[in-house]
């Protein structure tokens, strides 16, 4: 529950990719709007993101998205009723990050409120709050998205500890990157997930890299391995190639995961980000915590891929725990997580 004095009604702004969305939300967890454009059709003739061009399209979108959102939110320019600005400012492109950042500081100026700086990652976890409000601790969350892969104990809120992260392509990045070799287009974990599912995924068996005793991913060898099985077998079925290397990525994710959760004692497993929303991640992670007797959390996949609901619901954390950010708050691409004690 809020209490009278903490803000409400915050507004989040995200701009740190390829996507730009406005967000209000009420309390943390009751999303009043949430508004994305996708950058997709701009970059997908490049096969990934051409950051000039995300930027300069954040510049174009960001005010229709905002004035969108706020007016279904029933607000309006002059801000009515929103309590707070929070904005990601890190990880991410810096002339991406930059826009939000300057736009969240003009508001929070104009309309007299607190800024709040979220950081991206944080806001993926925040994701799942937003649906599942009582998650109980430790939990254990596994990242992953295009620019990170990585599995997190959560033992006090709001401090993390990174257990282990991919040593080269995050798993998102080698969807996106297997894809544009298959000819599938961007971005490539969507496509990849919907022609497995017409493929044999026991066709290949590509390598399940498990680098160290810890809890490190590698996912280039496996690449790899894809693109000279295709070079070698030019006949292959792109179908049972994705449904292989799919269940290539998946397996891997779901070890490292479940013996991170076993290993903590935690709760609950969480899924964040955008490959959170690959279909074979989410029933075999589900499968997983129900053999092991914990929590499953799987955002829905809007709330996966990049969204400032998120941003919002993380900010109005922040905010209640921490206070407001400086205006001098700046954009910082290599914004790493607060980490426990
Ligand atoms: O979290 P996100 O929207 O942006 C980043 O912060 O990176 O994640 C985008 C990534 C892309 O690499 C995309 O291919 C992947 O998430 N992705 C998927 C699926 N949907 C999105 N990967 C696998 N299966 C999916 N269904
Ligand atoms: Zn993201």
């Amino acid at each position: 529950m809020t209490t009278p004095s903490s803000p409400h009604r915050v507004l989040g702004i995200e701009t740190s990719c390829d996507e730009t969305a406005a967000s209000v939300v009420d309390g943390g967890s009751v999303i009043a709007s949430s508004v994305v454009s996708s950058q997709i059709d701009l970059h997908a003739r490049y096969g990934g993101v051409v950051p000039e061009l995300a930027g300069r399209a954040h510049v174009e979108r960001l005010t229709p998205v905002l004035s969108e959102a706020l007016d279904l939110a029933g607000s309006d320019a002059s801000g009515t009723g929103i309590d707070a600005v929070a904005v990601t400012h890190g990880p991410g492109l810096i002339g991406s990050l930059l826009v939000g950042v300057a736009e969240a500081k003009a508001l929070s100026l104009a309309w007299g409120v607190p800024l709040i700086g979220v950081n991206h990652l944080e806001a993926h976890l925040f994701a799942s709050l937003l649906e599942q409000p009582d998650l109980g601790l430790p939990l254990a969350v596994l990242l992953v998205s295009g620019g990170h892969t990585l599995l997190i104990e959560v033992s006090e809120p709001g401090r993390y500890r990174v257990l282990g992260g991919t040593i080269d392509d995050a798993a998102g990045e080698a969807f996106d990157k297997v894809a544009r070799f298959l000819g599938l287009g961007y971005p490539g974990g969507p496509a990849i997930d919907r022609i497995a599912d017409e493929g044999d995924p026991h066709a290949f068996a590509f390598p399940r890299s498990l680098p160290g005793p810890g809890y490190d991913f590698s996912f280039s060898g496996l690449k790899t391995s894809v693109v000279n099985t295709v070079r070698r077998q030019p006949d292959a079925s792109t179908a049972d190639v994705a449904a292989s290397f799919r269940l290539a990525v998946v397996d891997v994710l779901v070890t490292r995961a479940r013996r991170a959760a076993a290993e903590m004692g935690a709760t609950a497993l969480c899924l964040a980000g955008g490959v959170a929303a690959n279909s074979l991640l989410r029933r075999r992670i589900e499968a997983a915590c129900a053999e092991d007797g914990i929590g499953a959390f799987l955002p829905s996949r809007a709330l996966c891929t990049d969204n400032a609901a998120m941003v919002a619901a993380a900010g109005w954390w922040r905010l209640r725990h921490e206070g407001p950010s400086p205006l001098t708050l700046g954009a910082d691409p290599d914004l790493r997580l607060p980490t426990a004690a």
